[in-house]
């Protein structure tokens, strides 16, 4: 299987772009993605006001939609079938999207006020090493905000699965949308949350909020965690 040069498989290939992609494009107000966690990418842009911002695994390009006309929105990738998508569907001034690895971005340091990387570190095997690239990239007193799933509902979360197998700390299976769609053969890394601290401290981000959101009426723990740190 091809690699990112590190440690996990590249899974977003044809068919699992494709997947997310048609998941993603289908409006679903309720969700808690659009419901609850994109008014919390647009209150924290609204607070930060950053000039630019480096969206770290863009996907097909949907967190553009997000970011104000002004702001220049950078959307990195490691699959080139989303980058593709991406430009595609959201191209505009001010919007840039082209494939990187978040372990190597393809950014000088200090070029961005802000990162965001939204369901993304849950697929990496090295937050530690994402967080250290991400700061690389951020100016100083540039902020950014990880969403990730949120380690107190793994359990909950691996009965999102119609099929898994799971060893030293990776899940990899199918994820069930419902309305019999899925996602084939994704990865779910079982960080802990103070993994995902360390790895911000580490690399000099100074952790300022954790929310929790996604399905708090059925999931009190919340199905996500929302962080976000600063560079100091
Ligand atoms: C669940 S999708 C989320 C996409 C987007 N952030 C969103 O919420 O719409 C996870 C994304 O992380 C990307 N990804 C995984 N590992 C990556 C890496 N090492 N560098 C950059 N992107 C990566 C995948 O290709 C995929 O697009």
């Amino acid at each position: 299987m091809e690699t990112s040069g590190s440690k996990e498989p590249v899974l977003y290939g044809e068919q699992l772009a494709g997947e997310w992609s048609e998941w993603v494009e289908t409006p679903n107000p309720e969700g808690s993605r659009e419901k609850e966690l994109f008014p919390e990418v647009r209150s924290w842009l609204a607070q930060r006001r950053p000039t630019n911002v480096v969206d770290i695994g863009c996907g097909q390009g949907i967190l553009s939609t997000l970011v104000p006309s002004e702001i220049d929105y950078y959307g990195v990738d490691l699959s080139e079938p989303l980058i593709a998508r991406a430009k595609k569907q959201y191209a505009a001034p001010r919007r840039s999207f082209e494939s990187g690895d978040a372990y190597r971005l393809p950014f000088e340091a200090a070029t961005f006020d802000a990162a965001i990387s939204f369901w993304v570190w849950s697929h990496l095997a090295s937050p530690l090493r994402a967080a250290a690239e991400m700061s690389r990239v951020l100016k100083p007193h540039g902020s950014c905000l990880i969403i990730t799933a949120n380690p107190e509902t793994y359990d909950v979360r691996r009965g999102f699965y119609s099929r898994y197998e799971e060893k030293d700390g990776l899940i990899i299976g199918d994820f069930d949308l419902g309305d019999g769609r899925k996602l084939t053969n994704t990865t779910l890394y079982l960080h802990t949350i103070p993994d995902l601290y360390a790895a911000l401290k580490g690399a000099g981000l100074v952790i300022e909020e954790t929310k929790r959101a996604g399905m708090l009426d059925e999931y009190p723990a919340g199905l996500y965690l929302i962080i976000s740190a600063m560079k100091g």
